[in-house]
């Protein structure tokens, strides 16, 4: 069979070169044999990465144009409708949906990694009472690194399988003492009698021994975590392959997906959600509000819309929806719902959002969701830096194991000045 191949005339040279298309791209290297700047190769110039592949994956496939996206293979739909969370790390992690007997092996690894140094406890006992969880979070995972040195060791699959089990089985443990300590609470152990979930929401709400669980509740934050869980090659994700190119630790490399994913244009969305609901206060001010974004003198875009992947629909906020409705019918309708899904209404029939291709993403209405089952607004991007967690670490692993992977580093079209003298402080 012919190979597929791009050809580019050169219009200052004449020069016509064949550049070879491999699974639908070619490679910016290959640009490097036609002349750019100053004599040295061409580059692909890309800041936001708008269509650029940084890497081969095998974990999860998404279709944005039509809204499909699956986890090695299997529709979101139904891991989401049909696995525990647990189930689904495995999924991800090892590219097969585990066994009966596989998933009761991973589970009790995980069991059995619960526990957190207590030195944790002081460290975290460092930071300010109203000090934001996801600062927290991303500074506690990083201390990590330094309670388990023998994490550095990537190149041995075995070490990468312990470090892996105690990132999923501490993080929550982790991020249940986060949110006590904002609340001036003592921190609850693990209990290994519990399964995942139901351990994680035991120790951030369980009060003088006791907690009542709601398996509702339960499943829905499961789902949450399930339908967060990998999203290809997003900012966080991309942040951890980056970071993690230069062969630093997983606690390291996953702490710098914290980070990323911390801003407001990202997992921080959904606490953005509830403050622009606050905002706008009254159904009575949608309306206005809308006009305000569109004009721009809201000062904000309307937050939980739009995505850089879907431009059809986000199959995540199709489901979140059902979890939404699972979920008020326990606790009751949230005031803040109702505008929510004003605001839903209008801009899906508004030209602006309309014509841009911006619907509601997954954060639309999962801020809603976790207020309503008592988590705090800051504490939001925590609940999904815990869903995500599987999909750094896969995909972490599948960039260490791919032998394309090099340390990232991009280049740059230099925009300074080209070279002058340096001026002695007295001269200036
Ligand atoms: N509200 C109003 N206008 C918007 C919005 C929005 N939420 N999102 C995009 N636009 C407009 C932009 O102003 C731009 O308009 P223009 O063409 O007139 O300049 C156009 O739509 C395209 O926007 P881009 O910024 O180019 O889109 P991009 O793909 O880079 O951004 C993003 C995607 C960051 C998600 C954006 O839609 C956004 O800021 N949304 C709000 C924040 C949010 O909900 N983030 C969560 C993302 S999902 C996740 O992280 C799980």
């Amino acid at each position: 069979m012919e190979s597929e191949s791009l050809t580019v005339v050169d219009n200052r040279t004449g020069i016509e070169y064949s550049i070879p298309i491999v699974d639908g791209a070619i490679r910016a290297t290959d640009l490097g044999q036609i002349t750019g700047l100053d004599g040295t190769g061409l580059l692909s110039f890309d800041p936001a990465y708008l269509n650029t592949a940084s890497c081969r994956s095998a974990v999860t496939y998404i279709d944005g144009d039509v809204g499909i996206l699956r986890y090695r293979g299997y529709p979101i739909e139904q891991v989401a409708e049909q696995a525990g969370f647990l189930e689904t790390c495995y999924l991800l992690l090892e590219g097969e949906l585990p066994t009966p007997s596989a998933l009761d092996r991973w589970s009790d690894d995980v069991r059995s990694h619960t526990y957190v140094h207590t030195n944790i406890n002081e460290f975290l006992a460092g930071f300010r009472y109203d000090a934001h969880p996801m600062g927290m979070l991303l500074g506690a995972v990083g201390a990590l690194s330094t309670f388990y040195p023998d994490a550095k060791h990537i190149s041995d699959p075995e070490n990468r399988y312990l470090q892996r089990v105690r990132l999923i089985a501490k993080l929550p443990t982790i991020a249940a003492y986060i949110f006590r300590h904002s609340r001036g609470l003592p921190y609850v152990l693990p209990r290994n009698d519990l399964d995942y979930i139901g351990n994680f929401v035991n120790m951030t709400f369980e009060i003088g021994g006791r907690h009542e669980p709601n398996p509702v509740l339960q499943r829905a934050l499961e789902i949450l975590f399930i339908l967060h869980a990998d999203h290809e090659q997003n900012c966080s994700t991309s942040a951890v392959r980056s970071v993690g190119s230069s062969q630093v630790d997983p606690f390291s490399a996953v702490s710098a997906g914290i980070a990323a994913l911390y801003g407001p244009l990202h997992g921080g969305a959904n606490e953005a959600v509830l403050t622009m609901l606050d905002q706008i206060d009254d159904l009575a001010n949608v309306p206005a509000f809308v006009e305000a974004v569109k004009d721009g003198s809201a000062g904000t875009r309307l937050m939980g819309f739009g995505h850089r992947v879907y431009k059809s629909y986000d199959p995540r906020a199709t489901l979140v929806k059902k979890v939404a409705d699972s979920v008020f019918a326990e606790t009751g309708l949230n005031p803040k719902l109702e505008i929510a899904l004003e605001l839903e209404r209008i801009a899906l029939e508004d030209e602006y959002f309309v014509s841009r291709k911006l619907y509601p993403n997954v954060d639309f209405y999962s801020g809603l969701i976790y207020q309503a089952m008592g988590y705090s607004r800051e504490y939001f991007t925590v609940l999904f830096a815990l869903g995500r967690l599987p999909g750094w670490i896969a995909q972490w692993e599948e960039m260490l194991t791919d032998p394309e992977t090099k340390i990232a580093r991009p280049r740059q079209i230099y925009t300074g000045v080209a070279e002058r003298p340096f001026v002695p402080l007295e001269n200036r």
